[in-house]
Parts: C-alpha cells; sequence; structure tokens
C-alpha cells in the first residue's frame, strides 16, 4: 500500500515566513504566508539582518496555523518540506532549522527543495498544464525562460542577463517615489491611464533569447532628467506630487516589459515548437495586464496559457509542498544533513 503523504512545507528564503500543508486526495489544504513587506518598506528594499531576525519570530506561528488550519497535528504528518536553495542565507537557514528540529523530534522524514522550481510549477497547483510547456518565471530576484517536461525535467532557456523584471519595476517605482515593493503600485497606476504607452522607452535589442531589463530603468532615469523632472544632483525626483505624470511612467514602463515579455515567448515557441502551453509565474505574474498580454500571445501562437492565482504567485509555502509531493511519492527523500546553498 502506497504511503497517504500529509506533508509540511517551510518557505523562508527571503522576506515570507510561509507553511502549507499537502494531503495525498485533498491537495493543499492550507497555506499561511506572513509577509514582511512594511518591516522592508522603509529602506526601499529587503535588508537580510531584519528578514532573518522576523522568520524567527513568526515562523512557530506560521507553522502552528498552516497545521491548525489542515486540522493536523505534528504526529499526523508524513514528511517536512523545507526551501534550502537559493535565497538569503540567514532567511533559509531560520527555515532549515525548524524543518531540521521538526522532522528530528517527531521523526519525520525531510526533503529540501528549490524555490525556483517551486515557483516553476506554482501554476500546476490549480490547472491540469501539459507537458511539455514553456515557462516564463518574473519575480523579485530571477526572470528567465524554461523548457519544463516535467517536475524532474526543466531547462533553462534564457535568462537575464542583468536586473530581473520585479527588480526594474521596484528600482523604477523608487525613482519616482512610489513605495516598496514597485510592482502593485505600477499596476494600480498604469491601470488609471489605460496602459497607454507615453514615452516609448527603448525596448531590448537582442535577437537572442536572453532577458535584460537594466538598460530600462537607466532609460526612465535619463528621460525624466532629459524632461527636467529629475534632479540628479539632490537624486531627487521632482514631480513626486504629479500624480498623471507618475501614471504616464507607470503605464509606459509596464508596456515596454509587457513586449518584452511577449517577444521572448514568441520567439521561444518558435524555436521550441513542441511546447504544449506557456505559463506565467513569480511575484510579477501577479499582475493582470501582463498576464492578458501574455494570454493573448500564447492563443495567438495556438497554445495555452496558465498563471498561478496571486496567493500561489508571490513567494509561498503551497508550491513547496507541491513539488515535495511528488519528490516524496518518487521517493527522493533527504537526510538531516541536509543543508542550505545560496
Ligand atoms: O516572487 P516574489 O514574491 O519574490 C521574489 O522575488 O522571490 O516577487 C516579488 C516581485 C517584486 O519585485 C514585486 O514588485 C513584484 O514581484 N510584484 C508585481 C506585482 N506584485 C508583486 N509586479 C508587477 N505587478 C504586480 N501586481
Amino acid at each position: 500500500m502506497p504511503i497517504l503523504e500529509k506533508i509540511l512545507a517551510i518557505e523562508t528564503s527571503c522576506d515570507e515566513t510561509a507553511a502549507s500543508v499537502w494531503i495525498d486526495g485533498k491537495g493543499i489544504v492550507s497555506n499561511v504566508v506572513f509577509s514582511q513587506i512594511k518591516l522592508h518598506a522603509v529602506y526601499g528594499g529587503v535588508v537580510p539582518e531584519i528578514a532573518s531576525r522576523s522568520h524567527l519570530e513568526k515562523i512557530g506561528f506560521v507553522v502552528e496555523s498552516a497545521l491548525d488550519t489542515a486540522g493536523c497535528s505534528l504526529s499526523d504528518l508524513t514528511t517536512i518540506a523545507v526551501t534550502t536553495r537559493p535565497g538569503l542565507p540567514g532567511s533559509l537557514l531560520v527555515g532549515l532549522c525548524c524543518a531540521k528540529a521538526l522532522a528530528a523530534c517527531a521523526k519525520k522524514r525531510i526533503i529540501g527543495i528549490d524555490h525556483i522550481q517551486a515557483h516553476i510549477f506554482s501554476a500546476c497547483i490549480e490547472n491540469d498544464v501539459p507537458y511539455p510547456h514553456l515557462c516564463l518565471m518574473a519575480s523579485g530576484g530571477n526572470t528567465a525562460l524554461y523548457m519544463v517536461h516535467g517536475l524532474d525535467s526543466y531547462q533553462v532557456l534564457a535568462s537575464t542577463l542583468d536586473d530581473a523584471a520585479g527588480e526594474a519595476l521596484d528600482k523604477v517605482a523608487k525613482l519616482i517615489g512610489l513605495p516598496y515593493p514597485g510592482g502593485p503600485e505600477v499596476e494600480r497606476l498604469a491601470a488609471q491611464v489605460s496602459y497607454k504607452d507615453f514615452f516609448a522607452y527603448p525596448r531590448s535589442m537582442s535577437g537572442s533569447l536572453e532577458l535584460s531589463f537594466s538598460g530600462l530603468k537607466t532609460a526612465v532615469l535619463y528621460d525624466a532628467i532629459k524632461r527636467g523632472w529629475y534632479d540628479i544632483e539632490r537624486k531627487l525626483f521632482l514631480k513626486g506630487d504629479d500624480a498623471a505624470i507618475k501614471a504616464q511612467i507607470a503605464s509606459s514602463l509596464l508596456v515596454c516589459i509587457a513586449e518584452t515579455f511577449t517577444q521572448k515567448v514568441r520567439q521561444a515557441l518558435k524555436q521550441y515548437p513542441e511546447a504544449r502551453a506557456v505559463t506565467f509565474v513569480g511575484g510579477v505574474a501577479c499582475n493582470t495586464y501582463l498576464k492578458q498580454v501574455l494570454e493573448h500571445c500564447a492563443r495567438e501562437q495556438g497554445v495555452t496559457f496558465f498563471a498561478p492565482s496571486p496567493q500561489y504567485a508571490t513567494d509561498n509555502a503551497a508550491m513547496v509542498a507541491y513539488v515535495a509531493q511528488h519528490k516524496a511519492h518518487t521517493d527522493q527523500f533527504d537526510t538531516l544533513a541536509l543543508d542550505i546553498a545560496f
């Protein structure tokens, strides 16, 4: 008789303390996330020392909440899964130490999970995504294209040569005085001006699948300087009170990112015609406009499109649990010697 898996998954790779429970036959039964955004917003980005201290404070509560919501106790579990790479070392260590302590005390098996792999399969939690498919992953720390053949078989086709798309959104947002993280705020402002392209920021001209976003951030800065909206000496955006100008910049930025994404996806589908679907994952995949544009692009190319719902797009432990259940079913366990990699 195969074991009925009940898995507790823990995710602490960056600034979200998260835990989730997977039960065979039911799927994800709890998904608890404590976001540290408010703690880091005053600094305009994630401060690693603050992140690890906050994980330490919250991890016990988050794990207990995930077990309570799932109606499980520690002894009911079969396996503990934890993100071990990549991420902030101090943050990863909090999750790993917690997972190891629980596994050792309750005599449970343990599995280490790659955070990127978890994101790549996050669209599969709620959807029956066919294989092989193309995956565009866009988060704050990563932007890359993958060819996905199955849960154990995926290859990176191209990644960003410099900044991630989310990083570009966050940096431009900071430049024009929007709060951290910039992505949601950029989306809100761009919607007010119907996603029009006011400033036609330069698109990446590279003929390869590789992505690049640092030039875009610089282009926004130079354009603002040229228009007299940015004082380079004082490092000050002079139109901070002008909501219309901020919305136009946000909208032009988003349109430029959307065009870059669709151009690369179209090119990848030409190069890899075996792809039966496109998935769009990572925190940036919360963006409704980008999802609509990519869905349209996929449909035009004759393939289906999937994106995780926002709760599974930003960092969460449900995506860790999803990959963990596959590893458990295929006997890919680790030992308590498990360590982080970053
Ligand atoms: O995957 P994620 O939660 O964290 C990691 O980087 O691992 O992604 C965070 C990124 C941030 O850059 C944030 O600005 C972006 O996702 N983001 C968005 C939206 N919500 C979050 N970007 C565009 N539109 C959004 N609605």
